[in-house]
């Protein structure tokens, strides 16, 4: 098998294949996800709810993300593995080389991400011109929740969706290699994707991107969202109608190829109805 790379995710956007991601926080779920044709995997914070049931991502620290990288890297072996950094592990240049040094070196990511627009560009430039690979999370950005008070779809009026147009295209400039989109009208989603010279991966960002990403438990129907009846609208339960968990992952993968994933029901397309926000 080989590996998935950067130039092949570039390749992938340019001849129309729709890039398909997974969270995934250990070996069990890295082999069975990797078998299942996931292209990418993300150590995602949102392991500080889904394994640590925390209410929000902040918590999460850089130790507990190089051990889940570590946990998940040697299981890949075609699979492309990106880590998040956690919340102000890249508060500052220095900061964010190290902990991206810890991520790629002790945990075997191939990539990091990080939430934020253009304030973020210096940092994604520092990371870029040494050699690390970076994504870059523009739209709902859950670190922020504490600034935020309430989560909900972002960039819904045109000067909303002017500046993320402009984060996108000044972080791409900074180096990113990768955007993903949280949580934004899918017209926007759209028009960021076909602005872009990077590959777009959306969550909750509709159909027009390039890929898509979900975290892991939310698809399998476990995650204490689910008990809590508060899944976000873009959520999938690909459990249903499946034997396994591995057959779930692969329909969730078919789905993503197909464009089955995300149908209407998933997305936020404009005009949005008032009680279309998201689950924080
Ligand atoms: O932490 C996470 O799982 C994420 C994805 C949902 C994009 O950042
Ligand atoms: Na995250």
């Amino acid at each position: 098998t080989k590996p998935m790379s950067i130039a092949e995710l570039r390749e992938m956007r340019t001849r129309g294949e729709k890039i398909a991601c997974l969270t995934c926080y250990d070996a069990s779920f890295a082999l069975i996800e990797d078998r299942a044709g996931v292209d990418l995997v993300l150590i995602g914070d949102s392991l500080g709810m889904v394994l640590h049931g925390g209410r929000t991502t902040t918590p999460v620290t850089l130790d507990h993300i190089v051990y889940h990288s570590r946990c998940v890297a040697p299981h890949l072996a075609r699979a492309f593995l990106v880590a998040d950094l956690p919340f102000l592990s890249y508060a500052t240049l220095e900061r964010a080389l190290d902990a991206s040094q810890r991520v790629m070196q002790e945990g075997g990511a191939k990539m990091v991400k990080l939430e934020g627009g253009r304030e973020q560009a210096s940092i994604v430039e520092y990371l870029s011109v040494r050699g690390v690979p970076v994504c870059a999370h523009l739209g709902l950005r859950p670190q922020f929740v504490h600034k935020m008070g309430a989560f909900r779809v972002q960039g819904r009026d045109e000067a909303a969706a002017e500046a993320m147009l402009h984060d996108a295209r000044v972080l791409v400039e900074a180096g990113a290699d990768l955007l993903l989109l949280e949580c934004i009208p899918t017209e926007l989603g759209a028009r960021i994707a076909a602005e872009s010279a990077v590959p777009v991966i959306g969550i909750g960002a509709g159909h027009r991107v390039d890929g898509q990403i979900l975290v892991l438990h939310d698809i399998l129907n476990i995650s204490p969202m689910v008990t809590l009846g508060r899944t976000p609208r873009f959520v999938k339960n690909y459990m249903r109608g499946a034997s396994d968990i591995e057959s779930a992952i692969r329909a969730y993968v078919a789905e993503v190829k197909s464009g089955a994933y995300p149908a209407p029901e998933h997305r936020f397309d404009l005009p949005l109805s008032v009680t279309e926000k998201p689950a924080a």
